[in-house]
């Protein structure tokens, strides 16, 4: 679906170069899920801006699925730090900002939105502002917003890290129920050991600044019932761990799993 061939990104500050991310090679198969994690700085945001077609390599190519290399993609949704809404709309005008800018208003944008806000449990909120919501319901007004561009490629940077840890559970439940029903790919950037292993199939590790790719760890219990609470699902957060610490950079992992 998406191919990272030899990617790197140099940012340029006035006479400073910052390299961000160094010859990554990624090859994104679709319907899978994946989880890029690495610590803080070592260019996992810059990472999910390349992939969505936002910012340009500076060395090295990325392909969707055919296409040349890439300018913003229509079937491309990106989910940003903090949710990205914004404070002055309603949860309505928020989910139906994507929209907008595709040019699909009124009855269209109803018929698409209606049935996403009742799958996400928003329709009580619809005329309520961002201020007025839990963190939890924020981040379905950023998914129901994503969702409506019906995305093939769904990338989310650190969706549920401003969550308390049972909010975080249940989002992180539904995100696995959409990606199932649905049939997204799904990319996401997550700090946290415990999420990648639960929500990724296969699990991107980054090194320190400038970011390269560690290991691609596959993990085939992904999605089983129960997987929380079962003995694999433990030994991947160690292996996982084990692979972070190597480099000395677990400091800003989650302790969650041990
Ligand atoms: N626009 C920018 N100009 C210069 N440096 C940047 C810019 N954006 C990010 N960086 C730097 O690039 C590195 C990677 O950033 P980022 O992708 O946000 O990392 P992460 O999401 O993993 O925390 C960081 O060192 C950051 O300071
Ligand atoms: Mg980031």
């Amino acid at each position: 679906m998406l191919t990272l061939n030899k990617v790197s990104l140099t940012y340029k500050n006035g006479k400073n170069a910052v390299p961000a991310l160094e010859d990554i090679n990624l090859n994104i198969v679709k319907g899978k899920s994946y989880a890029v994690i690495g610590p803080s700085g070592c260019g996992k945001t810059s990472l999910l801006y390349l992939m969505a077609g936002l910012i340009q390599p500076t060395a090295g190519e990325i392909r969707l699925a055919g296409k040349g290399p890439g300018k913003p993609q229509q079937k491309t949704a990106i989910i940003l730090q903090e949710y990205g809404l914004l404070p002055w709309k309603t949860v309505w005008e928020n989910a139906a900002l994507g929209l907008k800018f595709r040019n699909v208003v009124g009855e269209e944008a109803q018929k698409i939105l209606y049935p996403i806000f009742e799958e996400l449990e928003l329709t009580e909120c619809l005329r309520r502002y961002p201020s007025q919501l839990s963190g939890g319901q924020k981040q379905r007004v950023a998914l129901a917003r994503a969702l409506a561009l019906r995305p093939e490629l769904l990338l989310m940077d650190e969706p549920l890290s401003a969550l308390d840890a049972l909010t975080r559970e249940n989002l992180q439940e539904l995100i696995l129920k959409l990606w199932r029903k649905h049939q997204i790919t799904l990319i996401l950037v997550t700090h946290s050991i415990e999420e990648a292993v639960y929500l990724g199939q296969e699990i991107v590790i980054l090194s320190p600044r400038p970011g390269k790719i560690r290991a691609v760890v596959t993990n085939p219990g992904m999605g089983s019932k129960g997987y929380r609470h079962n003995q694999l699902f433990h030994q991947k957060c160690s292996e996982i761990r084990s692979i972070l610490e190597e480099n000395g950079q677990s400091e800003h992992t989650s302790q969650v799993c041990s």
